[in-house]
């Protein structure tokens, strides 16, 4: 499953965007300020109000005047083009309005296009809180098959159909969309909570800011022991003066790395590392997952690494998302971008106010430069990323 079509309306400093033929690995760039973070929040929006509703996932983020692009009265829309495993292009379109100062949901609709010339099929199809679902979703493939639509009421004019309808769980379209929703996982290092004091437990998946970095490590130890092999590997190969490392379990059950390297007598991610290690360890055990998110987005990857192990990076990025997912990565390291091709680079620029989103490898000059031999980190350097300069 891949998302191919991000279109934002209203959201912020989205007034109007829309991100096309996107790849399984996209890389954002763009000053500060220009929308990196906003766009990667839609997906955490649509989480929320999966998880509770649109009316919650609204009120986190300061409320609905205070998401609604500045100026505009909304509704807030987002719409998603997703091919499905079926190889079937679909689209899930949501638009968000204020009744009686609430946010509910204005429109709700999931459809398919059929074949060439078919009129799509609405599988849902909902407004505020009301709405219809298609009852024979497993004929839709079927030509000269009518579509079948049953009517219903949700008990809440914010709560998504998708979410509310009961019958979907068996649906398989739906139940896709859902799950690459619900396991959207965004990653956002702070080296400060990547240095706990290691505890007990396992977690399997790292969280958000890395702070559960000892016990995915540990879980990757226990259950995974080549990949977790493949992991020390990496950090020896990579970061310097590391010439070993060593996995041991203590008695009491933690996991204890040590660094050949010095008398490193606490568990690694304690006191002694550099924040580069860390971060390396933290990205090798994020990357390496054995079940990679289906739609994985990292803020600025590029901080407190060495910039010669961009290019391994990018590269595990894409092996990431080859693996089963897709990526957004947001950067602000033309190292890292020398890594890329100009089809993996979307460039948000910041115009009156509002975010433009252009693709790399629409401009011609870009092309023309790639072809000859530059790199796209050093174009962007030079500026000829229009309104998305380093600087
Ligand atoms: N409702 C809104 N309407 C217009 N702009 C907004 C709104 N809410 C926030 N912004 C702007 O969006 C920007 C936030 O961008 P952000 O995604 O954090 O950028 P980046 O991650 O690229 O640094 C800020 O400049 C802020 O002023
Ligand atoms: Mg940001």
């Amino acid at each position: 499953m891949q998302i191919e079509t991000i279109e934002i309306e209203n959201y912020r400093l989205f007034r109007k965007a829309k991100l096309t033929g996107l790849p399984r690995m996209a890389v954002v760039v763009g000053a500060n300020g220009s929308g990196k973070s906003t766009l990667f929040d839609v997906f955490s929006f649509l989480k929320d109000a999966l998880a509770q509703n649109i009316t919650q996932a609204v009120a986190r983020r300061g409320g609905f005047n205070e998401l609604v692009s500045r100026g505009q009265e909304g509704p807030i829309g987002i719409t998603i083009k997703f091919r499905e495993s079926g190889g079937r292009l679909a689209t899930y379109e949501l638009r968000i309005a204020t009744e009686h100062g609430r946010a509910v949901v204005e429109r709700e609709i999931l459809k398919f296009r059929r074949g060439q010339r078919g009129k799509p099929w609405h599988f849902v199809d909902f407004a505020r809180g009301r709405g219809t679902a298609i009852t024979n979703e497993s004929a839709y493939e079927l030509d000269g098959v009518e579509e079948q639509r049953a009517e219903h009421v949700l008990d809440d004019p914010s709560v998504l159909a998708i979410k509310g309808l009961g019958q979907f769980k068996q649906f398989r379209v739906v139940a896709e969309f859902r799950s690459l929703i619900e396991n959207w996982h965004i990653s956002d290092f702070h080296i400060g909570d990547a240095r706990p004091s290691a505890e007990f437990g396992y977690a399997e998946h790292l969280s958000t800011y890395g702070e559960n970095v000892a016990q995915v490590a540990q879980y990757l130890y226990e259950y995974h022991p080549t990949i977790f092999a493949r992991i020390l590997e990496q950090m020896r190969l990579r970061v310097a003066g590391v010439s070993q490392v060593e996995a041991r379990p203590t008695e009491d059950g933690r996991l204890v790395l040590r660094f050949q390297d010095g008398s490193f007598k606490d568990p690694f991610i304690a006191r002694y590392v550099s924040d580069g290690t860390i971060k390396m360890f933290a990205y090798l055990v994020l990357l390496y997952d054995p079940k990679p998110h289906p739609l994985l987005a990292v803020e600025g990857p590029e901080n407190q690494l060495y910039p010669e192990l961009m290019h391994e990076l990018v590269e595990e990025f894409r092996d990431y998302a080859r693996r089963g997912g897709q990526v957004f990565v947001s950067t602000h390291s033309p190292d890292f971008l020398n890594g890329t091709k100009l089809d993996e680079i979307y460039w948000l620029a910041k115009e009156e106010g509002f975010a433009t989103v252009r693709r790399a490898s629409a401009s011609q000059l870009l092309q023309r430069l790639v072809a000859e031999g530059d790199l796209p980190g050093a174009l962007w350097r030079q500026g000829l990323f229009e309104g998305a300069g380093p600087r």
